[in-house]
Formats: structure tokens, sequence, C-alpha cells
């Protein structure tokens, strides 16, 4: 479970990048993210992840206290939330295999379990045949589905997804969407920072909306029966 309680952030002398968040996401749902650009999708991921200290508030995931959370258990949090990033972060200059080894490389697990574990991560994934490619000779839907089998190598329980979609093509960005909402059916909480209104429409989960740094409206998802219901009534 992820709660945040009256959290706010301030960077600077600007105006809040974040006021006054209440959310909850419990374990094992998807989310989506949604809100103009700037309005703090970004920031409340960064602080889920304590890249950033909020200016108030408490967020706590599962028994964690995130804002006081001692340094040394901060590699901790990360193994328990994969991030797919906005702009990506693969190195250029490593293969496909070696950017989504390398989280596994800084904990120290062996090369041999390494290298089982990527290459099953990848087949899942759908890229195992680009392993030994690099970042440039890939095109936008694997690069994407390169960074989110990064973000998937320590098996976390919570994945955070920072526009995945972005600059894929339609049908490129519905594979993605699939793919993740399929991580999440394997019990992965998900949170997906979109842009994309088709994705969000045709995946009718729950929708959190985001207008300038405040939460403008939680909409809760069809059950999977309303949606199954629909179907039938060739809604
Ligand atoms: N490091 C920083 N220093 C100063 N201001 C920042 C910093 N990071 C974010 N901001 C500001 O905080 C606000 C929220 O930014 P954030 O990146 O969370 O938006 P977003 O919803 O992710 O936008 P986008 O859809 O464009 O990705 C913006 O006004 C941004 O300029
Ligand atoms: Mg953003």
């Amino acid at each position: 479970m992820i709660k945040l309680e009256k959290v706010s952030k301030k960077f600077g002398i600007g105006p809040h990048a974040l006021s006054d968040i209440n959310l909850v996401v419990d374990k094992g749902e998807f989310v989506f993210l949604v809100g103009p650009t700037g309005s703090g999708k970004t920031t409340i991921f960064r602080l889920i992840i304590r890249e950033l200290l909020p200016s108030e508030g408490s967020i706590v995931i599962d028994e964690w206290d995130i804002v006081n959370l001692p340094k040394q258990k901060i590699p901790h949090l990360r193994k328990k939330v994969g991030v797919v990033f906005q702009d990506l972060k693969l190195l250029a200059d490593r293969t496909i295999f070696e950017n989504v080894a390398l989280p596994l490389e800084v904990i120290g697990i062996k090369p041999e379990e390494a290298k089982a574990r990527v290459d099953d991560v990848l087949g899942r994934i759908g890229i195992l045949e680009h392993k030994e490619k690099f970042p440039v000779q890939l095109s936008g839907g694997e690069i994407q589905r390169t960074a989110i089998a990064r973000a998937l190598i320590l098996s976390p329980d919570i994945l955070l997804a920072d526009e995945p979609t972005g600059n894929l093509d339609e049908d490129t960005s519905w594979e993605i969407a699939k793919l993740l909402s399929d991580i999440n059916a394997k019990g992965t909480t998900v949170i997906m920072a979109t842009h994309d209104k088709e994705i969000v429409k045709k995946l009718s989960k729950r929708v959190v909306v985001l207008d300038k740094g405040k939460i403008a409206r939680d909409e809760k998802g069809k059950s999977a029966s309303a949606q199954r219901d629909e179907k039938e009534e060739g809604k």
C-alpha cells in the first residue's frame, strides 16, 4: 500500500509543485495519474522513491515511513519500487542485456544468476531477440520495453511508469499499456502517468487527475465484472 497524507512540495521560491495531496493506492491496484504538463505527476513519483523529500506531509509504503527512512534502507526501497523514468535513462554504450542487468550488478548478484534472470525478464517483455543490440539500434517501443524490463528486474511490488507511451504510435502505445496491465494482473501494483486519453478510456482503471499540484478528481475504475457485462451487452 502507498499512502500520501497532506503531502506538499515546493521547489525554491516557486509556487507549490504539489499541495495537500491525499492518496491511497492499495496493493495490486492499477492507477492512471493524469493531468496537464507541470501538474506534479513526476514529482509524486520522485517523492515515492525518495529522490525528493516532501516539504510537508507523510508518505508511507507498506510499513515504511519514507520521509524518515534511514539512508541505508533506500536501496531496499528501490528494490520494492521499480520505475520507468520519463527520460528512460538507458545507457547508450551498453547493450540491452547490460542495461537490464545493471540493477543486479549494483546489488552484487553473480553473473550466472544475473544472466538467467535477465533472459527471463527479456523473454517475458518480448525483447529477448534484441539483447545484444545497443539502444540506438532499437525502435521507440523496444526501448520502452527495455526500460520496463529494467524496472522489473528486481521483482518490485510496485511499478511506477512515467509516460511510458510518449512518442509511440497508437498501436505500439496500446501494446505497452496492455503489457503494464498484464504485469498488474500478475500482482504488481502499477501507477502509470500518462497524457494518452485513448488508453485511459480503453483500460477503464482508476484515474487520479492532478491539476496545478492538487488532486482534482479521483475516479474509480470499472470492476472486471462490469467490464465483462458491457462486453456481453455489446456496448
Ligand atoms: N527540480 C525542480 N526544481 C524546480 N521546480 C521543479 C523541479 N521539478 C519539478 N518542478 C516544477 O514542479 C512542477 C511539477 O512538475 P512535474 O515534473 O511533476 O510535472 P508533470 O505533471 O510530471 O509534467 P509533465 O506532464 O510535463 O511530465 C512544475 O511546475 C515544474 O516546473
Ligand atoms: Mg512528468
